[in-house]
């Protein structure tokens, strides 16, 4: 069935830390774009200030109403400033308290606030206050005015229950030396697995609300700082063997046929988390959300390559190496390679992208120009495009050779070979649940509840079934697929899927499975026992979501 998508479904709040904004007007010339689209994502995103605004109106009635407002001015003007005698929490724990379980903290300034017995209380529902949920308050006030309202503020007071770490408020704090001193601003819903360099995921719970999903809400893989590139000077190296050296900038690359595609790009590591419950690995703690699917527009790489001498059979040719503009402490840039085949398959839809949803890249995925490669791992599709090289050997670059591999469950760090194992570069096939969330209470309607979630393959394999199971594998319901109509035999897409499953009587919870199934009938594997591998790739067992039922009155 296909299915318009939709940009119109983002989150309310594009919004952006008033640090942030600071420092990118401060020391940035290349933020003038940003900053624009900054302003733009102000007037877009005025229905979901309005939101905070009326939420922020009825913070102050409820409070107001029950006497509990501080009317000293002194108070007001202290807001968020280091309290004496409170305890000091660092960003780390903070960002533990992000449900009602384990508390609702937030941070404004350098005070830290519980604020869970407020959040039933909240007129819009718990969800949207919930995006502020174990971080910091201050983004989400930069957009509303009211906000800063010394009422509200003295309101605010009444939660305190500590201060943010000295050494933690510095983050936000311009440092010159610091590499990462100018790295874009991101939006607060975003969950980092690594500040420096920056790794983030989307709440899981969003991210089957888009079949394309928010560029603001997309996942962050980077292993380096965010390089500050000038688009002014900006060119594109390409060299290598048969070719005579050229350079080209954005404008002569927009010179070629635009071409967009639907593609979903996942890092190796998703799901790392769940593999890491049978024995830990080294990688970041992924949850399902390092998944995303947008729309990419650029020209074809193989029109650039063919334009640029190479021919449809180039002797002595067999990998397309690419280079980023980040690099590490030694000048190395990140690099990565594809086959040559895939690299001219006319209907590989290898890009060199210079929008995303529409848009021009953010700095975060890509800023001017990143490698988009359908159907495989994301480590492949290189940001900030500095060089493309035509080889007849693979990138020697650590993230080629000593990285994105697969293992075998019993090779360690003692005996593992890198060289042994080929380089990831078409993912298996993998879903997940994204609601209701693991251990969410969830109320049947009818005796059921809905479940919905994302699958997707490499290599362009569509999704042909999802199976979801609530009783162990003993039944299982197929599930309804809502995916685009692919224009040729690959689908790059992912597919979003959505089933409704029965809660046996008198059932305290039930534990839900899913898997995928593709177009070559690849399924997913039942555990990740046998999957296991030192660095945690390749993580598509069942997922398996354990959901409490809520047997409250109706
Ligand atoms: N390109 C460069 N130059 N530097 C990087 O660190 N990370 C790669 C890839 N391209 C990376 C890169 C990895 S591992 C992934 S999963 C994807 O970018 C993530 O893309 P995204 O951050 O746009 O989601």
């Amino acid at each position: 069935m296909a299915l318009k998508t939709s940009l119109k479904l983002r989150l309310p709040y594009q919004v952006h830390s008033y640090a942030q904004t600071l420092q990118a007007f401060k020391f940035s010339t290349q933020e003038n774009n940003d900053r624009s689209n900054y302003r733009k994502s102000i007037y877009k995103n005025v229905v979901g200030a309005t939101f905070v605004g009326v939420a922020s109106f009825a913070l102050y009635r409820y409070l107001e109403d029950e006497k509990k407002v501080l009317a000293a001015t002194e108070e007001i003007t202290q807001s968020g400033n280091v309290k004496e005698g409170l305890p000091f929490y660092s960003l780390d724990e903070i960002r533990k308290h992000d449900s009602k379980e384990k508390k609702i903290w937030i941070t404004y300034k350098q005070g830290v606030y519980d604020i869970t017995e407020f959040i039933p209380k909240h007129p819009g529902g718990g969800e949207k206050i919930m995006m502020a949920a174990g971080g910091s308050v201050d983004p989400f006030w930069m957009i509303y005015g009211v906000h800063r309202n010394q009422d509200i503020l003295n309101m605010l007071e009444q939660y305190r229950i500590g201060n943010l770490s000295e050494e933690e408020s510095k983050i936000s704090v311009q440092d010159m030396s610091d590499p990462y001193a100018f790295e874009p601003r991101r939006h607060p819903a975003l969950q980092p697995r690594s500040l420096k360099p920056y790794n983030a995921e989307p709440p899981l719970k969003l991210l089957a609300d888009n079949f394309i999903t928010p560029t603001e809400l997309f996942f962050v893989r980077n292993h380096l700082p965010v390089p500050e590139i000038d688009i002014a000077t900006y060119e594109i190296e390409i060299e290598g063997v048969g070719l005579k050296p050229i350079k080209l900038n954005l404008e002569k690359l927009k010179k070629f046929k635009r071409h967009t595609v639907t593609a979903a790009v996942q890092c190796s590591g998703n799901r790392r988390s769940e593999m890491i419950e049978v024995k830990p690995v080294k990688g970041l703690s992924w949850g399902q959300a390092a998944i995303g699917n947008a729309t990419w527009t650029g020209v074809r790489l193989r029109d650039v390559l063919l334009a640029a001498g190479l021919k449809e059979d180039p002797k002595g040719v067999e990998h397309i190496q690419f280079e980023g503009l980040d690099t590490d402490p030694s000048m190395n840039p990140y690099g990565a390679s594809i086959p040559i085949e895939k690299a001219l398959d006319p209907k590989g839809d290898v890009l060199l992208a210079f929008e995303m949803n529409g848009q021009p890249l953010t700095k975060d995925h890509g800023y001017p120009v990143r490698v988009v490669v359908p159907g495989v791992t994301g480590a492949r599709n290189v940001k900030w495009l500095g060089k493309i090289i035509v080889s007849g050997k693979e990138s020697d670059s650590h993230w080629q050779q000593n990285d994105y591999k697969g293992f075998s469950p019993s090779t360690d760090w003692d005996t593992v070979d890198f060289s042994s194992a080929p380089a990831i570069q078409e993912l298996p096939v993998i879903s997940a649940i994204c609601d209701p969330i693991q251990n969410e209470k969830v109320k049947p309607v009818n005796g059921k509840i809905p479940i919905r979630g994302y699958a997707w393959s490499g290599g362009g394999r569509k999704i042909v079934r999802v199976d979801v199971t609530w009783d162990q594998g003993k039944t299982w319901s197929v599930a309804t697929l809502e995916q685009e109509e692919a224009k040729h035999p690959h689908h790059w897409g992912w597919s979003l899927w959505k089933v409704e499953v029965p809660v046996p009587q008198n059932a305290d919870k039930i534990e839900v499975w899913a898997k995928a199934v593709d177009s070559q009938y690849n399924s997913q594997p039942e555990s990740f026992a046998n999957i296991w591998n030192l660095r945690g790739v390749l993580s598509n067992a069942y997922h398996r979501v354990t959901v409490n039922i809520d047997k409250g009155k109706k």
